[in-house]
């Protein structure tokens, strides 16, 4: 039986709790980052018999997260996995209006949680493993929004975007390592999840977008979490995975 460890983050609710739920099958072990646990999460876990942790620390604060990430991975024998993979799917959109209506903390707050946390647990990640011999994964949760352009939107799309971005640049320093890592940053769609319920509550008079949004849950035309879940996660048990930095489900 492989020994496979999954550092996920945002497992609370929406596509996260999915994935872990998914995630929870004989061999798995998993780590959960997210500012609440979910009770259900636990339940699951513990009738399935696979283990799980919790941590509750708020991602806005990514360097002690990172930090706790890396001595924890650091108490770990480099023989006792055989796949370790880090999903960073925590992400939070802040209040939806032009970049001139926007709040300082607020913005600093989703740059945190959406940006600099996913790449200071993927540098903690990549750097405690690396002396690991097994097969490293990490995957991003990105967005179609880090690829096209949205009014009342720049912080989230700009998370997404620099995403994006340093995947690519991760991808090319990862390929010129012997055991490198494979990374992807990968759009999942529109799931109907907390993220949507935000976007179609939007103030239309401030975000030109609300109609779209309103029109896809009307038209039944979201995936629910497990479906996005289940699509995502496939993708990631690709053979070919981190052949494409940049990815989207939908596309594959
Ligand atoms: N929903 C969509 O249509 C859609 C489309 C494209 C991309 N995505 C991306 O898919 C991913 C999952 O989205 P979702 O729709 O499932 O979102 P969601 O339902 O809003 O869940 C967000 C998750 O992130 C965690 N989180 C948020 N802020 C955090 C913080 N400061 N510290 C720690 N954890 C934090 C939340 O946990 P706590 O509240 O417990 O902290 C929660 O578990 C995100 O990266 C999102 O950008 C979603």
């Amino acid at each position: 039986m492989t020994a496979h460890l999954y550092i996920l983050t945002g497992a609370s609710r929406g596509m996260g709790l999915a994935m872990a739920t998914q995630l929870l099958r004989p061999g798995h072990s998993l780590v959960c980052i997210s500012r609440h646990a979910s009770a259900e999460l636990a339940r699951l876990a513990r009738e399935a018999d696979v283990p799980l942790a919790q941590w509750t620390l708020d991602l806005t604060d990514g360097e002690a997260a990172s930090e706790r990430l890396r001595h924890w991975l650091g108490s770990q024998s480099p023989t006792q996995w055989q796949q370790a993979t880090l999903i960073n799917n925590a992400a939070a959109m802040p209040r939806i209006a032009p970049l001139a209506q926007a709040h300082a903390h607020e913005l600093a707050n989703t740059l945190r949680a959406g940006l600099e946390a996913p790449m200071q647990l993927t540098a903690a990640f990549l750097s405690a493993t690396s002396a690991w011999g097994g097969e490293r994964r990490v995957l991003n949760i990105s967005s179609g929004l880090g690829r096209r352009a949205m009014a009342a939107q720049a912080p989230y799309c700009a998370i997404k975007a620099g995403m994006d971005h340093f995947t690519r640049c991760l991808a090319l320093e990862e390929a010129s390592r012997p055991n490198g890592a494979r990374v992807c940053s990968l759009a999942p769609g529109v799931i109907d999840t907390d993220m949507q319920v935000q976007l179609r509550g939007a103030d239309a008079g401030a975000f030109p977008d609300q109609p779209r949004f309103a029109q896809l849950k009307e038209r039944g035309l979201l995936s629910s979490p497990q479906e996005a879940a289940a699509s995502v996660l496939a993708y990631l048990a690709r053979a070919d995975f981190g052949s494409q930095a940049v990815a989207d489900v939908r596309e594959t």
